[in-house]
């Protein structure tokens, strides 16, 4: 299956009670494999998760660990966008050039580069003593 159509049919499964704002990602990892992931909400609002971080904790239980390509799509009228945790969530998996596909349901995308999406991403780099 391809990311977009992975993307938008495990978006039917996210458990969103609170938000009602259903978020469905995938990403392709270096072996080829898609893994896909929904947003799960909770009563406690803050142990919610998104549908990105589902994906990726898929993606690493399967034994993967690089990620190569990513959609996420939503119901907004612009493309979604991945919020700032999420993010860096990815940079953990993602090189700078790895695509991140934005899309809504009508059928909008905008592509973007994951280091555009992060500019100045923390990294190992920064935790070494100068
Ligand atoms: N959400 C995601 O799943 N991914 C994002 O990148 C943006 C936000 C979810 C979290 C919450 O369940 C709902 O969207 C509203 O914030």
């Amino acid at each position: 299956m391809d990311l977009a159509k992975s993307a938008r049919a495990v978006r039917e499964n996210a458990y969103v009670p609170y938000s009602h704002f259903k978020v469905g990602a995938a990403i392709k990892s270096a072996g080829g494999t898609v893994y896909a992931g929904c947003n799960v909400e909770n009563v406690a609002y803050p142990e919610g998760t998104c549908a990105e971080a589902g994906a990726i904790a898929a993606m690493v239980a399967a034994g993967e660990t690089e990620i190569v390509e990513v959609y996420v799509i939503a119901d907004s009228p612009e493309p979604v966008t991945p919020c700032g945790g999420c993010r860096q969530k990815l940079a953990e998996f993602a090189k700078g050039d790895v695509s991140v596909t934005l899309a809504n349901l009508e059928g909008m995308e905008a592509k973007v580069a994951l280091r555009d999406l992060l500019p100045g991403a923390f990294a190992t780099e920064h935790m070494k003593a100068s």
